[in-house]
């Protein structure tokens, strides 16, 4: 995507905004709850911003919104694009690069998994250690020299003093944390229990549909990261007659939106 596409979106949402944010926060599945506790919001449909897609998930609204968490300037996307929306991955990742020309340091992301580790029940928080990328590599194609090198490192690509900080508030708020490695596959189908297994085996504890894509750009454009999922759904035995529900889903994810809030209000005002 040309340059100057990324520069229109980021001048109008400048031209809205008041402050300079320091920290970008992508909301995922039922997690825009989030949003609620940003103060003094100020909120622009996507549908507003040049070159934005408009987000169709369920559990997804379609807002950029502009405010304070735990006294920090951030934006934050209330609703995210997904790859299998049938969005190109430049569209997809498109936001991180806008949130970068406004100026963030750090990116946080959410998003709503299934469990494959077998520690894992529904309502877990998992911090996002690492990840195994199975969606097309949004860097694909000309490298952009105003955000990155052509081949970025991702040996750190999630911070390691943010996931150490966000231990210590879990610890003092007695919140009980998992960490693990989360793979990211196209969807939007479910896994079948093979497939759950086959993913367990090769050594990730959560899968999604989204995240590694905006993780790979952030990174590309020195952004620190921290990823957090919540554990929807249990991909790792099926008892009775056990389905998975992209509703149930969401209402997982709701349920844990205001426990996952909290930790990453403290996170983003210690950081
Ligand atoms: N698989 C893929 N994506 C998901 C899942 C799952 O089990 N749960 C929530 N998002």
């Amino acid at each position: 995507m040309d340059f100057q596409k990324y520069q229109q979106a980021a001048d109008y949402i400048k031209s809205k905004i008041s402050a300079q944010p320091r920290v970008g926060i992508i909301l995922g599945s039922g997690l825009g709850g989030l949003a609620d506790e940003i103060a003094d919001p100020i909120v622009i449909p996507y549908s507003e911003i040049p070159n934005f897609a408009h987000s169709t998930a369920i559990g997804h609204k379609g807002n950029f919104i502009s405010g304070t968490l735990g006294g920090v300037p951030v934006v934050a996307m209330q609703g995210r694009f997904h790859y299998y929306e049938g969005y190109p991955m430049e569209v997809v990742t498109l936001p991180v690069r806008v949130m970068k020309l406004l100026g963030i340091e750090i990116l946080i992301v959410s998003n709503a998994a299934g469990g494959i580790n077998s520690n894992f029940h529904v309502g877990d928080l998992m911090i996002i250690r690492d990840h195994i990328n199975m969606l097309p590599n949004p860097l694909i194609g000309p490298n952009d020299e105003n955000f990155g090198v052509r081949f970025p490192d991702m040996t750190r690509a999630y911070d390691r003093e943010l996931i150490a900080l966000a231990e210590t508030i879990a610890q003092e708020q007695k919140l009980a944390l998992q960490k693990g490695v989360y793979v990211s596959l196209t969807g939007p189908s479910y896994e079948t229990p093979a497939e759950y297994k086959y993913w367990q085996t090769v050594g990730a504890d959560a899968v999604g549909m989204s995240t590694t894509p905006e993780v790979i750009v952030a990174r590309h454009a020195g952004i620190r990261v921290f990823g957090m999922s919540v554990i929807t759904n249990e991909g790792w035995h099926f008892e009775g007659d056990y389905t998975n529900d992209g509703d149930e889903v969401v209402a997982a994810a709701n349920a844990a939106s205001k426990r996952m809030g909290g930790l990453i209000a403290e996170l983003i005002s210690r950081a």
